[in-house]
């Protein structure tokens, strides 16, 4: 994000946080609740965001140097994504060519060949098959025609996307929609990956997302926890096509320039804010002091009830030099730790009696409201991916 965007962006925050406003949608709306039961639905969802839409799968420190790799089944297909020796990022399904198994077990490494570990085929990192055991048996296998299936991926401004399916090649444009400037500032130096978890959750997985759409109830779910931190109902929100970025205000910075009347351009943009990106179709992308999160939300392959939560967290470099001066290779706390007690025992925990009630049919529809736009944007970008109308005005 360049400097004038931040000042503008901190002007509109120090606007709402004086006369108490935030950035607001023309009308609210409601949304079905069979979004988050039906499973005609999450059959198309599989298919439309999971098998034909380009992912954001990580940022690009998680393949670090050359000849590493990381290997995911977390799409619902298996997925294996390399960085060959001269530096280039490949997906591939992690499928072997001669009966099927997977070449590499889900994780992330270094390796410049993948043996098979069912008969030992052997590949390369750029998904040529270079040798079959006991080849005698075979015929005359042309090896050219038996490399693993390659994905169409790309590597922009520090972001890795794969579409999981084969097909012809996306654009930057396409899957940044407007954001690469923003990207290209924050991961312009590099944040190298930290840790990651999965979260198991018994909700939607656009419920999952939702629950960052909006600080409305931060006050209210969050009054002992981030509310301490952040201002409550206050945000910004900006639409990039399918893609959107929420920016709130840290609670005692926002007091402190206030009280001490600093002038904007002197508030140090990175430290008083907390940036939200989603990213279409399932990603969040937190951008803080600390570093980046990326959370992908990903459904049950059955169940429109559960969805599992794909949580990365990579570090500021100048977080990263401060933990290697105290000798120390990892932060002396996870990132998890406060995360979890309230994403999980907060937010996911409320989204869960939302979910019991959809599937109760205690009522037809949800209201999304003026002050919570991005919740009206996700759902319409999502509906409008799968052939659907928008969502209608509460009040006609
Ligand atoms: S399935 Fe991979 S070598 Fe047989
Ligand atoms: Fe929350």
């Amino acid at each position: 994000m360049d400097k004038p965007t931040q000042q503008k962006i901190l002007a509109q925050l120090s606007e709402g946080f004086i006369n108490k406003t935030s950035a607001s949608a023309s009308a609210a709306v409601k949304a079905p609740v069979t979004e988050f039961t039906c499973t005609e639905r999450l059959e198309q969802e599989k298919r439309t965001f999971f098998r034909e839409t380009p992912l954001l799968m990580g940022l690009s420190t998680d393949l670090p140097d050359t000849d590493t790799y990381v290997a995911t089944n977390e799409t619902g297909q298996p997925l294996l994504m390399t960085r060959d020796a001269h530096g280039r990022f490949r997906a591939f399904l992690n499928v072997c060519r001669h009966r099927g198994a997977q070449i590499a077990a889900p994780g992330r490494g270094r390796k410049r060949r993948f043996t098979c570990p069912f008969h030992a085929w052997n590949f390369s990192n750029t998904g040529e098959l270079i040798a079959i055991n006991r080849e005698s048996s075979f015929g005359c296998v042309e090896k050219d025609d038996f490399g693993l299936t390659e994905l169409p991926a790309l590597e922009a401004h520090g972001m890795l996307w794969v579409r999981p399916s084969t097909g012809p090649m996306f654009t930057e444009a396409d899957v940044l929609g407007g954001l690469s400037e923003d990207f290209r500032n924050w991961l312009e130096q590099e944040h190298p990956f930290s840790e990651e978890q999965v979260i198991d959750a018994n909700i939607n997985w656009k419920l999952a997302i939702d629950t960052f759409g909006e600080n409305y109830h931060f006050d209210v779910l969050h009054s002992a926890s981030l509310a301490n931190d952040i201002v409550g109902n206050l945000q910004t929100w900006d639409t990039f096509e399918r893609n959107g970025r929420m920016v709130f205000a840290g609670k005692e910075a926002f007091r402190y320039v206030h009280e001490n009347k600093v002038p904007i351009e002197y508030w140090p943009y990175r430290e008083v804010t907390l940036n939200v990106y989603f990213l279409y179709p399932n990603c969040i992308l937190l951008v803080d002091n600390a570093g980046v999160d990326v959370l992908k939300m990903y459904p049950d392959a059955d169940n429109p009830a559960k969805s599992k939560t794909y949580h990365s967290h990579y570090l500021r470099p100048e977080h990263k030099e401060q933990i290697q001066l105290q000798g120390s290779e990892h932060p002396k706390e996870s990132r998890f730790e406060g995360f979890n007690r309230v994403v999980v025992d907060e937010d996911y925990a409320a989204a869960e009696t939302v979910q019991a009630a959809a599937a109760s049919g205690a009522q037809e529809h949800y209201i999304f409201g003026k002050n919570e736009p991005a919740l009206q944007h996700y759902h319409n970008t999502h509906r409008q991916g799968l052939g659907l109308t928008p969502l209608q005005a509460y009040l006609e």
